[in-house]
């Protein structure tokens, strides 16, 4: 049995700081992240976060999210077009603390 995910119970305990938390809105939950992750796409799924991907490789776009807050780092420059707020999760991780939008929020949160 899988248990139900919450905003309380996905968040980083005080023990693992350094970890940027990824916070969704509008839904509210904040979820760890680590290095263990090679993505933030990664890290969404995870914690069973539903994002949209094709290429996981920065070329399609289609993992495009909006970034509220926060920064990110690319693994290398992503070839598809990233607007002004956007980000390419599949091929970046946060540098800290961030908020993403989501316009559904996942079924489990
Ligand atoms: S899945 Fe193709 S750019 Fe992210």
């Amino acid at each position: 049995m899988t248990p139900k995910l919450t905003a309380t119970t996905l968040a980083t305990s005080s023990c693992n700081m350094a970890q940027p938390l990824i916070h969704l809105r509008p839904c509210g939950a904040a979820l760890s992240s680590s290095e263990a992750h090679r993505s933030l796409l990664d890290a969404l799924e995870a914690h069973q976060v539903a994002v949209e991907f094709q290429c996981r490789s920065g070329y399609c776009g289609a993992c495009r999210l909006r970034l509220l807050a926060g920064e990110v780092k690319y693994h290398r420059e992503p070839l598809a077009f990233v607007g002004r707020g956007e980000i390419l999760p599949c091929c970046c991780q946060p540098v800290d603390d961030i908020e993403l939008e989501l316009s559904s929020p996942p079924p489990k949160l």
